[in-house]
């Protein structure tokens, strides 16, 4: 059996904190989401990799290299455009040959992993199988209507009014049935071959069509709630680990892991919490449930429950809480006079100011 990762680029999709940067790499716990895709795949015993790439191919290259650091062996598939998922399938014909696929979206992530249900596959062998999870806002998934014995008859991709909120998990499994599938299909309304529609196709041809309901499912949709949940969850198994300095004034309570190069001063840090290569805390807090990446400075500032990615800084702010700050983001007061907000904010930024 292969695995067929999605790291593409995607349509006219809802914006995420990366913007121009591959959304695959979105950190959790301070490593790309992709790594905890692979490395599930890894756990399922697969080995033979393909990973579909389109414009920011030479990044996701650089992270994931040759797959060895996961055990895999890993074959990069050029997507000239996003097309679809299907589309995805379809260049990626000569890789998969006559095998059975596991098809992972880059950007989703599965709590535990699919080792099980992997196993499930290969054993029951049906011609295709999907994954559903209830979600509270169907309408940016593909949604699926089950029949009263819970088998799935019909499949919708992103519809406006939902009759059922079991949406698609971003995990497939696969026989060669499924190219018959995709070569049938024609592109939907918005321009893509649709996986969704694949799926129809077998489950209108009467072939053997699964699915099972899973918990414990996140996917990035530019939704910092559902991101900073995957990293609190992500944090809770964390092994305690300091690789980095820490001088005698500051308190390190609990499962912390410090990198190596990093500088803790004066500080006092509660776990589970992650602290990046060359990140320096100083004179602050750093709370339960908080990721803050390489090269980041923390002084003079309280910080828990949040996301800090690679090279931002806080400093001299009070207390911030569930939050996410990006790459090279400054923040730090303002001049005493005049009281007055100074805000440079990329585009789709959200703040929250106490009047
Ligand atoms: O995450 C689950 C959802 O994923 C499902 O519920 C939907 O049925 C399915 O269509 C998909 O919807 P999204 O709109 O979220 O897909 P997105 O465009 O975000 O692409 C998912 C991943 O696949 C992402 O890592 C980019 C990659 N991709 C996407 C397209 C359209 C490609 O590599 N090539 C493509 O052509």
């Amino acid at each position: 059996m292969k695995a067929l990762v999605l790291a593409g680029d995607s349509g006219t999709r809802l914006r995420t904190i990366t913007h121009s940067r591959a959304k695959q790499l979105v950190p959790i716990a301070n490593r790309p989401v992709l790594f905890y895709g692979l490395e599930s795949i890894a756990e399922a015993g697969i080995e033979e990799v393909g990973i579909v790439v389109g414009q920011t191919a030479s990044e996701i290259e650089e992270v994931v290299g040759d797959g060895s650091a996961f055990g895999l062996r890993v074959t990069y598939i050029r997507q000239s455009e996003p097309l679809g998922l299907a589309h995805a399938v379809l260049v990626a014909r000569e890789f998969l040959g006559d095998d059975d696929f596991v098809m992972y979206l880059g950007d989703n992530f599965v709590i535990g992993g699919i080792a099980g249900l992997v196993e499930d596959f290969r054993r029951l062998r049906p011609e295709a199988h999907m994954l559903l999870t209830r979600v509270s806002d169907p309408s940016s998934f593909g949604v699926a209507e089950l029949d009263h014995g819970g088998n799935v008859v019909r499949l919708k991709e992103k519809p406006e009014h939902h009759r059922s909120d079991l949406a698609l998990v971003g995990v497939y499994m696969f026989t060669p049935a499924v190219h018959e599938a995709v070569d049938a299909i024609k592109p939907s309304s918005r321009g893509e071959l649709e996986i969704t529609d694949a799926l129809q196709w077998l489950i209108d041809q009467g072939r053997d069509v699964r699915s099972s309901v899973i918990d414990g499912y996140w996917k990035d949709t530019g939704n910092v709630s559902d991101m900073l949940e995957a990293n609190r969850v992500v944090l809770q198994s964390l092994e305690r680990r300091i690789d980095g300095e820490v001088d005698d004034t500051s308190q390190i309570t609990g499962r912390v892991h410090i990198d190596s190069g990093a500088q803790v001063r004066n500080s006092r840090i509660i776990g589970p919490v992650t602290i990046g290569a060359d990140t320096v805390i100083e004179d602050s807090y750093v709370g339960p449930f908080t990721s803050v990446d390489h090269s980041c400075v923390i002084h003079s500032s309280e910080i828990e429950f949040s996301i800090v990615l690679p090279e931002a800084s806080i400093q001299g702010v009070g207390r911030i809480e569930a939050s996410l700050i990006g790459r090279q983001v400054q923040v730090a007061p303002s001049p005493r006079a005049p009281s007055a907000h100074r805000l440079v904010l990329g585009d789709h930024s959200k703040v929250q100011i106490r009047p």
